[in-house]
């Protein structure tokens, strides 16, 4: 089994989907962890519930965001991942982080990207009058948002939607792609070469939202 380090800032609806996948033997792997930013996610109380680790690691106390990577860093590799899980982990990640786990890392990103990097996707979406919105899975690199893409899920945006509404709807397909996504990584089937996605061997070319 493989072992998954999974970061979080909030809620950890994916998270919780993770997990489930993993007891339910629907992924051949274990969440060796849960490492958040914020002390108040409510991921860390999923962790616990789960009999997971749970570590909280205050980015307020440390001068500058290499030093908290650094120290991200040390904290995940004392659970020796095969992956990390990105799951509405808030926090841009420098590029020497990102450096130590390229190819084995993955985020999960609420737009078609490579629209709306960054924050407010859903409202950015309406807000452009879009008919269809929805979310992507990618590796990550050292450019926010900007990997490339493993897996995209679509959902209509109706007529005077609400972003929040939106949301839902967008994380109901969250929850059904990401451990699909996460067993192929740990079935071995997927990887990341020269800054391109493959899954057995074919190259995933799923952008074309610009
Ligand atoms: C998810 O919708 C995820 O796509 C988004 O945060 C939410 C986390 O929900 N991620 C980002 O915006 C990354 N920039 P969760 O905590 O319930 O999994």
């Amino acid at each position: 089994k493989k072992s998954i380090v999974v970061l979080v800032s909030g809620n950890g609806s994916n998270l919780q989907a993770i997990i489930d996948a993993c007891a339910q033997q629907k992924l051949p792997a274990n969440v060796s962890a849960v490492i958040s930013n914020k002390a108040d996610a409510y991921g860390l109380q999923r962790a616990k519930n789960a009999n997971i680790p749970a570590v909280f690691l205050d980015h307020s106390t440390f001068t500058s965001r290499e030093d908290y990577d650094r120290q991200l860093l040390a904290e995940i590799s004392t659970f020796s991942p095969d992956l990390i899980v990105l799951a509405g982990f808030m926090r841009i990640l420098s590029p020497d982080f990102v450096a130590h786990f390229e190819g084995k890392m993955l985020n999960i990103h609420p737009s078609l990207l490579p629209k709306y990097k960054g924050l407010h996707t859903h409202q950015r979406a309406i807000d452009a009058g879009d008919t269809e919105h929805g979310v992507s899975v990618h590796f990550v690199t050292a450019a926010l948002d900007d990997g490339p893409v493993i897996l995209q899920s679509k959902v209509p945006v109706f007529a005077e939607q609400d972003p929040e509404e939106l949301a839902q709807r967008v994380q109901v397909q969250e929850r059904q792609m990401y451990p699909l996504v996460i067993k192929w990584f740990c079935q071995g089937r997927l990887l990341m070469k020269n800054n391109k996605a493959f899954l057995d061997g074919n190259e995933l070319e799923v952008q074309g939202y610009a």
